[in-house]
């Protein structure tokens, strides 16, 4: 598998009244060719906009990227400027987003042929034909019966399940490398979430589409991804393949997280306490507060760089767990 994206450094403020909110602190990952990240955290821990400086999406001002980069297909795509010509043939066409929302996702005084066939003219040299024949054909890939039919249809004429399908349509349509899959705030019905889930699931890895799974839900991700990434007040504080997190999580937050994966149908319970505020964080560990076994060094030293324990793919930002394996 070729190295696809790498992200260093990502760090990422919006300056508010209140004062500079670090919403996306000195944040490191990769992602592989074809491979599922998950991306896991409470909210407000900083997953949206993690995803949205890459895209170079954040509100400018107030948001800010102050340091970074996010090397995808070999160029850095923070050094482009927000709204530069290469930005806007990379987002749809290299890397897609969708939003777990597909109401506001979708245009709703458009035909789903328009909103699709757009997409297709936007980037590729196709006549205005092809497009509607590409549209049809992903239609029918992301499951739609009578696809031709479909088509015609406006937003409102879809039931929920299939406006789901037509999003992943439009954001499959490109060949993308890379899609990003943001749950929405509100959390979905768990079925259908799911179903969306599935269908993502399926179809990139039909196309051999590189996908990252940003939830709040650990049992969610856990069954599709290859790593995850656990985030928490703008920082990953630790990542690993999923068995190496389910088996041996490192980080005592991702420890909670694990105790709260609902059973079936049932909510999030909530880990102890509250996330720091984002605003004159100290530079000591964010989770300080919350964890069950903090050192007074914990009070004293700044919170770790995620360092790789065994040289392998298991990386933690906790102190005391970093000295316990002995980096
Ligand atoms: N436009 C903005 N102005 C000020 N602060 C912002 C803005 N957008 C985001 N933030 C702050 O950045 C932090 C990270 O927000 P983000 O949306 O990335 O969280 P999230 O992990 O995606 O949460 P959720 O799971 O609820 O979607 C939050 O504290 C949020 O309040
Ligand atoms: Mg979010």
């Amino acid at each position: 598998m070729g190295r696809l994206l790498t992200v260093t450094g990502l760090t990422t403020e919006f300056r508010t009244e209140r004062g500079i909110v670090s919403a996306v602190k000195n944040v490191s990952y990769h992602l592989d060719e074809g491979e599922i990240l998950g991306l896991v955290g409470e909210s407000g821990c900083g997953k949206s906009v993690s995803q949205l400086s890459l895209m170079q999406l954040i509100p400018t001002p107030p948001g800010k990227i102050v340091a970074g980069e996010a090397v995808f297909m070999g160029a850095d795509l923070l050094k482009y400027e927000k709204n530069s010509k290469e930005m806007s043939q990379i987002r749809g066409k290299n890397i897609s987003m969708i939003f777990q929302e597909p109401m506001t996702s979708l245009n709703p005084s458009m035909t789903i042929a328009k909103q699709m066939s757009e997409m297709v003219l936007m980037h590729e040299k196709v006549t205005k034909k092809e497009a509607i024949e590409r549209s049809a054909d992903m239609l029918s890939q992301v499951g739609i019966p009578d696809a031709a039919k479909r088509l015609e249809d406006y937003p409102y004429q879809l039931s929920g399940g299939m406006r789901q399908r037509v999003m992943v349509g439009i954001a499959m349509i490109c060949n993308p490398k890379m899609i990003i899959a943001d749950e929405a705030t509100t959390a979905l019905d768990a079925t259908i979430q799911a179903q969306l889930l599935e269908l993502l699931y399926e179809i990139v890895g039909r196309y051999h589409t590189a996908l990252v799974m940003v939830t709040h839900n650990l049992g969610i991700v856990a069954r599709y991804a290859n790593r995850i990434n656990v985030m928490y007040a703008g920082h990953i504080v630790e990542t690993g393949t999923v068995k190496e997190i389910w088996a041996n999580p490192l980080h005592p937050y991702t420890e909670g997280l694990i105790h709260c994966v609902p059973k079936l149908g049932e909510r999030l319970l909530p880990i102890k306490g509250m996330p720091p505020s984002l605003i004159g964080r100290p530079p000591t560990c964010p989770f300080l507060s919350r964890c069950q076994y903090r050192q007074k060094s914990c009070f004293e030293e700044n919170v770790a760089d995620l360092t790789y324990v065994d040289g392998g793919t298991h990386a933690t930002a906790c102190n005391v767990r970093l000295k316990e394996a002995g980096q």
